[in-house]
């Protein structure tokens, strides 16, 4: 793939959040990618990077066979900065040493400043106390040579440190979480101010790398892309399509889950506004069929996201076999549904376009926005000059209603939802408030209550309304709407929607609640 030179590599050792730190540096305007550590010395000599950055991990560098930085890498003279792990892995490896901690620090901690140094370019002033987020048992207790001590932490009196001359930076704490507020500005300074990257790096140049890539991986393979209806599969599909053109067959299996009127935007912006062949594929009574008397939401997820793959594998046959399957998975999906230890974690839903997945399928992947947060998806979207509204939407999941139904799924229960569904987002619209809102839906509760209308009893449905802001899907806070907006959302839908007779508001946060109720 071509890339260019003006790049960092980030060297996975297996942290959660080492996407964030890519996130970070493209914010910062560089371009990045990460390697695993056991690839890194590979991609190291492929990209010659202007500099490295070490991530965390779930390791210990005091276990026997954890990771470790490649010599190659050390040797280079190359700029590195490392994080938590990265820090205690760059001082042991230099010839300093690493305990294990006697408490560890989790979560907020006050650090302070005691000296200058360049990453706090225009940030941080000696003397100064910062917040920053903290997850570590081990701790350095020897510095390596040539290393001095900038910051201290009441856990870690190393909590920063500097070697100017190699230009080797390293914090104990975590400078990509959002929990560290001034973490961004952190990373935006190594990759300026100490590789000496000029910071003008685009979404047009992912575009471009990406289109290499894409290219590369395909070679003349043929590749199927399922369209969910969401932002995320159109904008694979579209960037799919101008990286191998007629090689791309769009399937949109339209499983009679989705919101009114979208599955007719989704043929018509594929068909008429870019030309791009797609075959639509109407299987509601197929999936209707499949998850009836099923209310297991993780069987029911399971179930869809079998049965997408079952109809892939048959369009796939019927357009003369496809080689690669194409997905809009994004980063939040991949991380909430694997571990990237690859070792026993916990599944919290299995999304359809990860988890799901039965063995059997013997297409491989294109997930070209694996690494991308929803966000720098609609960037995407936009330079890819997809519609504002489209690429505005709020994220819908790939098992639709669905998992909005929670209990048994059927087609009188989905239609009832829709209705509700679609008043709940109309005034949403009507009051601007569409783009403040992160995603906003109505969830059909498997619970019937008493009500009276007129002179006589109803025994009906619940309806549950949720909106969330969000910047990323991974956490969320409920959103506060004005005074009267809920109430008069409450009465249009027990007058207009036969089969609900009371709304309520979910004020669930995530954590420790999901968005989406199943
Ligand atoms: P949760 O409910 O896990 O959702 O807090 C986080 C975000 O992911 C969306 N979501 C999905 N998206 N396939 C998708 O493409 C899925 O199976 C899926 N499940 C949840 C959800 O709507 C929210 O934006």
């Amino acid at each position: 793939m071509t890339h260019p030179t003006d790049s960092i590599l980030i060297v996975d050792f297996g942290s959660q959040v080492t996407q964030l730190i890519a996130r970070r540096v493209r914010e910062a305007g560089v371009y990045s990618e990460i390697a695993p550590f056991t690839t890194a010395e590979a991609a190291f000599a492929r990209m010659a990077p202007k500099g490295v950055i070490l991530s965390g991990s779930p390791a210990s560098v005091l276990d026997e066979g954890s990771p470790r930085i490649p010599q190659a890498i050390l040797d280079s003279g190359v700029p590195i900065m490392g994080i938590c792990y990265g820090q205690q892995v760059l001082m042991q490896q230099l010839g300093g040493n690493v305990t294990l901690g006697e408490s560890g620090e989790f979560g907020h901690a006050v650090i302070e400043i005691t000296d200058d140094c360049v990453l706090f370019d225009g940030v941080w002033k000696t003397g100064e106390k910062h917040t920053v987020w903290m997850s570590h048992g081990d701790k350095v207790s020897a510095l390596a040579p040539g290393f001095r001590p900038v910051a201290v932490s009441p856990g870690s009196p190393i909590a920063v440190v500097a070697d100017d001359s190699r230009k080797y930076y390293a914090t104990q704490f975590h400078m990509e979480v959002a929990h560290t507020p001034d973490g961004a500005k952190l990373i935006a300074n190594f990759a300026r101010h100490v590789c000496g990257l000029t910071g003008d790096w685009t979404m047009a140049e992912f575009r471009a790398a990406k289109v290499a890539q894409i290219r590369a991986q395909v070679g003349s393979g043929r590749v199927i892309c399922g369209l969910s209806g969401g932002v995320d599969s159109a904008v694979a599909a579209v960037l799919i399509h101008e990286a191998i053109g007629e090689q791309l067959t769009c399937v949109f299996v339209d499983h009679g889950l989705m919101r009114t009127g979208e599955a007719e935007q989704v043929v018509s912006l594929f068909r008429n506004s870019y030309n791009i062949p797609l075959v639509h594929v109407n299987a509601e009574e197929t999936f209707l069929a499949g998850l009836a008397g099923e209310t297991d939401p993780e069987k029911k997820r399971k179930f869809i996201g079998g049965a997408f793959i079952d109809l892939f594998e048959e369009e796939a046959r019927k357009v003369g076999g496809a080689d690669f399957l194409a997905q809009g998975t994004l980063y939040p999906d991949v991380i909430e549904s694997v571990s990237f230890t690859g070792g026993p974690s916990v599944t919290i839903k299995s999304h359809h376009n990860v988890g799901g997945l039965p063995e059997r399928m013997n297409m491989q992947l294109v997930e070209p926005l694996r690494e991308l947060f929803k966000d720098e998806v609609r960037a995407l979207g936009m330079e890819l000059g997809l519609p504002q509204a489209f690429v505005g939407r709020h994220p819908f999941p790939g098992p639709g209603l669905a998992i909005r139904i929670p209990g048994e799924v059927t087609k009188e229960r989905c239609d009832i939802l829709r209705k509700a569904d679609a008043i709940y987002l109309e005034e949403i619209r009507a009051a601007g408030l569409y783009d403040t809102i992160w995603q906003a839906f109505a969830v059909l509760l498997p619970v019937r209550s008493v009500g009276v209308m007129g002179d006589g009893r109803t025994y009906d449905n619940v309806l549950a309304l949720r909106a969330v802001t969000s910047t990323d899907g991974m956490t969320a806070e409920a959103f506060q709407f004005p005074g009267d907006f809920l109430p008069r959302v409450a009465t249009r839908i027990v007058n207009e929607v036969k089969g609900i007779n009371r709304v309520t508001y979910d004020y669930t946060s995530k954590p420790p609640g999901t968005i989406e109720w199943e």
